[in-house]
C-alpha cells in the first residue's frame, strides 16, 4: 500500500528560494510531500508568495508582534497543532526557537545551514569560510535540536573555493546545490529512510556515522 505524503511545515524569513525548490518537486517530479503550511516570521519576506501561488496556507507570525521568544514561540506552535505536522522545515528561517519549541519537535524538525557543519555556526558563514582560507565550503542540513546549529547533521554539499571567490559568488554557485540538497533530504524522510533516535540519526535502520554527501547531480553517494 503506498505510503501517505509525508505532512510538514515550512518555516521561511525570506526569499524563499528552498521553499520554491519543495513546492516545484511536489508539483513535478512527485515528491511525496504535503506541504500543509508555511509559516514567516516577516509579513515581507518575498518567499511568502511563492506558498500562496501554490495554494499552500500561510501564516504570517511576527516576531516583533511579540513580547519575548517564548510567547512567539508558543504562537507558531499552535497554528502548526492543528495541521499533524511530521516534518518541520526550516529554511531560510532566521530566528531561533526556544527548548519548548525544540522539544515538541524534536526528531522531527531539520534546519539547513550555509555551511560545512560542524564549522561555522550562525551568520556570515562565507565569509568566515573566506578569511579562514578554506578551500571548499557548502551547505548542511542537520536535525535541529536546543543549541544553535549543533544537532546531527544528515547530509551535506560540498563546492570548492576558487581564487577570486566572494560571498556572492560562494553564495550564486551554492545556491542550486542547496535546493537540491533540501529536495534530496527531504525526500529520505518522505520515504521513511531517516529518523532520529536518542541523539542520533539512522539511515535505512543504521546509526549514520558521517553525513550524505550529495553529488551534484542531486543523488546521494
Ligand atoms: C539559504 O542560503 C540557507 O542556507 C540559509 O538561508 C538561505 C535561505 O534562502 N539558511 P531562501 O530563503 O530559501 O531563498
Amino acid at each position: 500500500m503506498k505510503q501517505a505524503d509525508l505532512r510538514a511545515a515550512v518555516l521561511i524569513s525570506g526569499t524563499g528560494s528552498n521553499l520554491k525548490a519543495l513546492i516545484t518537486a511536489v508539483q513535478e517530479e512527485g515528491l511525496a510531500l504535503n506541504i500543509v503550511r508555511v509559516v514567516s516570521n516577516r509579513a515581507e519576506a518575498p518567499g511568502i508568495g511563492h506558498a500562496r501561488q501554490a495554494g499552500i496556507p500561510v501564516s504570517v507570525i511576527s516576531h516583533a508582534d511579540f513580547p519575548d521568544r517564548q510567547t512567539h514561540d508558543a504562537a507558531v506552535m499552535a497554528a502548526l497543532q492543528p495541521d499533524r505536522v511530521e516534518l518541520i522545515v526550516l529554511a531560510g528561517y532566521m530566528r531561533i526557537l526556544g527548548e519548548e519549541f525544540t522539544r515538541r519537535y524534536s526528531g522531527r524538525m531539520i534546519n539547513l545551514h550555509p555551511a560545512l557543519l560542524p564549522l561555522y555556526k550562525g551568520l556570515d558563514t562565507y565569509n568566515r569560510a573566506l578569511q579562514a582560507g578554506d578551500k571548499e565550503t557548502g551547505a548542511s542540513i542537520h536535525i535541529v535540536t536546543a543549541g544553535l546549529d549543533s544537532g546531527p547533521v544528515i547530509s551535506q554539499v560540498r563546492i570548492p573555493i576558487m581564487p577570486g571567490d566572494d560571498a556572492q559568488s560562494l553564495a550564486a554557485r551554492l545556491g542550486p546545490l542547496e535546493h537540491k540538497l533540501v529536495v534530496a533530504t527531504v525526500e529520505l524522510f518522505c520515504q521513511r529512510k531517516v529518523h532520529y533516535e536518542q541523539g542520533r540519526v539512522f539511515h535505512q535502520g543504521r546509526p549514520l556515522k558521517e553525513p550524505l554527501l550529495l553529488k551534484h547531480d542531486g543523488t546521494f553517494h
